[in-house]
């Protein structure tokens, strides 16, 4: 699917914690197979016409989740750039972290640094992790990023939960009930079509009665 092909997606990677609990697993479990869908979509994005892709893997909000599990995640995050740099750079991938860094720990700042460095020169897709990452702080400290044309938000919930809302101002909206781990590259497909069914207007009239 080629239609277009700058477009950014953004995906609120939202399910893993009931995906684990489905299987009688624990939470952290749900987080590590949801890094694999990671892996898949990325990897999908490029032939997909996805030029950039943004992904919410760790809000702000989210340090009120339990020690023990925010803990897990800064490991995951900290072994997935260790792991994936390799495969980025294969894939041309720029892989950029996003949100505040100054609460991390410090072995995760370091991975974020590398994977920076390593992968500054892809230019297949712009990879954006969103790590301790709030919108309205992004807006009050004026880093905003380019729109987003497309915002998936995976897990069955219908809200934004302080994700991109400035660039979601045009943004086609698409939730699904798919629990992230299972996200695959044919749910990016059947969002991409369903995001090129739809008519952006933009405040503007249809193509048909514009003229
Ligand atoms: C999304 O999955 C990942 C993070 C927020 C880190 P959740 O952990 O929110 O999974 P659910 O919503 O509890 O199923
Ligand atoms: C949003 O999911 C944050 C990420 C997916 C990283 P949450 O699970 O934290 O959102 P709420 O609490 O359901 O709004
Ligand atoms: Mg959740």
């Amino acid at each position: 699917m080629l239609q277009s092909t700058s477009l950014h997606v953004a995906i609120i990677m939202d399910g893993n914690g009931r995906w684990a609990a489905r299987r009688s697993l624990p939470r952290a479990a749900g987080h590590r197979a949801g890094a694999d869908a990671v892996r898949r979509v990325v990897e999908a994005a490029p032939d997909a016409g996805v030029a950039a892709l943004t992904l919410f893997a760790f809000s702000s909000d989210n340090w009120k989740r339990p020690p023990g599990e925010v803990a897990a995640l800064m490991r995951l995050f900290a072994r997935y750039l260790r792991s994936e740099t390799p495969r980025l750079l294969q894939n041309r991938v720029r892989l950029d972290v996003i949100g505040r860094r100054d609460r991390l720990p410090a072995p995760l700042v370091t991975a974020i640094r590398a994977a920076e460095l390593a992968t500054g020169a892809g230019t297949a897709l712009r990879l954006r992790l969103a790590v301790d990452y709030s919108a309205r702080a992004a807006i009050a400290a004026g880093e905003t990023l380019p729109d987003v044309d497309l915002l998936i938000r995976t897990g069955g919930e219908q809200r934004l939960s302080d994700f991109l809302l400035w660039e979601c101002a045009y943004a086609e909206l698409y939730f699904t009930e798919t629990m992230w781990p299972d996200f695959s590259a044919a749910d990016l497909t059947d969002a991409l079509r369903a995001f090129h069914s739809r008519q952006r207007r933009f405040g503007g009239l249809p193509e048909a009665a514009a003229g």
